[in-house]
């Protein structure tokens, strides 16, 4: 027999049998299963899956990611290749548009760019209002959503030239809102940018320019920190684009979307897990207490943070790149010793069975944290640092997104185990409430 690019689904309940297409080698349309019905007015089927662990939301052209075989590549071009031979610009350049960019179009983006680094005073006087102690990565979720009320022709979605631009202004200005976000937490004057320096070279003056006249960025610092940049610049659908998205989809303006993905990023589970490592490695304190931290791992006690990944079940391939990097930046700031905890905590978890039957393996946030710490950034300022750079790609998302005339508003179904009716009672009637063992979801 012919083999046929289609499912057949026999329902049990009706012995009905049904044929479903099988598109792009193995996806299966989820709405399909609508119409496997014990009767006309059911509902028909519908999957379920929390968190989305097994179901695509949309067609993407920006990143391909092979989890098993640790392939991440930005619109077909290996990650190990653009960070040894690109810079961060022309990758976010890629990302957006999704070729590389010749010299006359690389010149008129950089210079694009660079023309939107500054912000409205007012946005200035905005983060002045934040608490001494704000963290960093708040003020930037804050302020990038205040973005919207400066700019309300951004809600022009639809706009061709109005997202362009907006991609332009949010790119330019994230490591502006960023730098004053540190210089807040400091205490120190907001330098303004110098657009005679790189991208990251300005970011780096913009954050530690002190009274000289003109900085100078280290080179290797100014480099390291490029090359991280476009590591972290897009990875398809993860939890901030998801957000992106999902919120774009209700055709938002960008900013208030950004302002979203930038919150998805904050959590310790996303972009936050480098901060988190820290934290791990600065309590773990020795190699020596490796053995000990694990054990309370493998019972369930705490998660080891910078390990693991819903899509990289081998090496992730930019954690090797980070890892490389660590050490050219320790060439220049002297090495940081919490990298021996870390290569221990890689040694004992890489020849454990639990690591290696869950097949966690250090993911990107397992050594950006001590180059970043050996960089001279607070560790609150880190998954800021992964904010700015993951800018492009949640722009390149949400255009693709808003171009996509398969996307509607973003609204998944639900599985209601709730009450079903109840009959209302005055308040004099009603006996105290229990807390029923069964209604943690009541629980809050
Ligand atoms: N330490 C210990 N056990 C882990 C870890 C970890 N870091 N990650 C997963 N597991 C275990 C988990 O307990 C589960 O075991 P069991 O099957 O016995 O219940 C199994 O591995 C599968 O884990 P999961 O939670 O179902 O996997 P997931 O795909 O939902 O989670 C993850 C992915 C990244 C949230 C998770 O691996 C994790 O929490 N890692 C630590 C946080 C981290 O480093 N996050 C950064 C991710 S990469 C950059 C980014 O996305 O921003």
């Amino acid at each position: 027999m012919a083999a046929k690019n289609t499912l057949t689904i026999t329902d049990n309940r009706t012995g009905r049998q049904y044929e479903v297409p099988i598109e792009e080698g193995g996806v299966i349309r989820a709405a399909a299963l609508r119409d496997i019905k014990t009767s006309p007015d059911d509902f028909g089927l519908m999957s379920y899956d929390p968190a989305f662990t097994n179901t695509a939301s949309c067609r993407s052209r920006i990143t391909f990611i092979d989890g098993d075989k640790g392939i991440l590549r930005y619109r077909g071009y290996p990650i190990e290749e653009l960070a040894e031979k690109s810079n961060y610009l022309e990758v976010a350049y890629l990302i957006v548009k999704g070729e590389l960019p010749d010299r006359k179009h690389y010149a008129a983006w950089e210079q694009n760019i660079k023309t939107h680094t500054m912000v409205h005073e007012n946005i200035k006087k905005f983060m002045e209002g934040f608490r001494y102690d704000a963290h960093p990565m708040g003020m930037m979720v804050g302020t990038v959503g205040a973005l919207s009320t400066f700019y309300p022709e951004a809600a022009h979605i639809n706009d061709l030239e109005s997202r362009r631009l907006q991609t332009r202004r949010l790119i330019g200005k994230m490591p502006t809102i960023a730098a004053f976000a540190y210089r807040h937490s400091m205490g120190y004057p907001y330098v303004y940018p110098d657009n005679d320096l790189s991208y990251t070279g300005n970011f780096l003056a913009m954050l530690f320019r002190m009274s000289e006249r003109n900085y100078t960025p280290n080179p290797t610092l100014e480099k390291a920190l490029d090359v991280l940049f476009i590591l972290h610049a897009d990875h398809e659908q993860n939890c901030s684009a998801n957000a992106m998205r999902s919120v774009g989809s209700s055709q938002v303006d960008p900013y208030s979307a950004v302002a979203a993905a930038t919150a998805a990023l904050y959590g310790p589970l996303h972009g936050g897990a480098n901060e988190a490592v820290i934290r791990m490695l600065m309590e773990i304190g020795s190699p020596k207490n490796v053995p000990d931290f694990i054990k309370g791992v493998k019972k369930g006690e705490r998660r080891l943070m910078g390990f693991g990944h819903r899509i990289y079940k081998s090496y992730d391939p930019r954690a090797k790149i980070v890892k490389r990097i660590a050490y050219e930046v320790f060439e220049v700031t002297g090495r940081n010793p919490l990298i021996d905890i870390s290569l221990e905590l890689e040694r004992i978890a890489l020849e454990d069975d639990y690591f290696v039957s869950r097949r966690l393996y250090p993911n990107v946030d397992f050594y950006t944290g001590v180059t970043y710490q050996a960089m001279g950034f607070p560790m609150t300022m880190f998954p800021v640092l992964f904010a700015i750079p993951r800018t492009s790609g949640w722009m390149a998302q949400w255009a693709e997104m808003v171009r996509d005339p398969e996307q509607k508003i973003a609204r998944p179904r639900q599985v209601y185990t709730g009450e079903m009716l109840r009959k209302w009672t005055p308040i004099e009637d009603r006996p105290e409430p229990t807390m029923r063992e069964d209604a943690v979801s009541d629980r809050i």
